[in-house]
């Protein structure tokens, strides 16, 4: 079974927890969900009215949005 969500945020969410704080994945591409782990670094250099699949093989796939 496969899922498409379209999420178009590229960087993390901070959330306040006491005198820390946790970074709350926003792209959905994180392998440590709900924590960021970095990975939206590859999406930066999306394009604007681009759409992209994120292959779970680390690929990127560009389709019409
Ligand atoms: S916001 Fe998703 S990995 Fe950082």
């Amino acid at each position: 079974m496969a899922r498409l969500v379209r999420r178009e945020a590229n960087g993390p969410m901070e959330i306040k927890v006491g005198n820390s704080s946790k970074w709350i994945c926003m792209c959905g591409l994180s392998k440590n969900q709900p924590y960021c782990d970095g990975s939206h670094r590859t999406t930066l250099d999306e394009e604007e009215g681009k759409v992209y699949v994120y292959n779970s093989d680390g690929t990127r796939t560009e389709v019409n949005g």
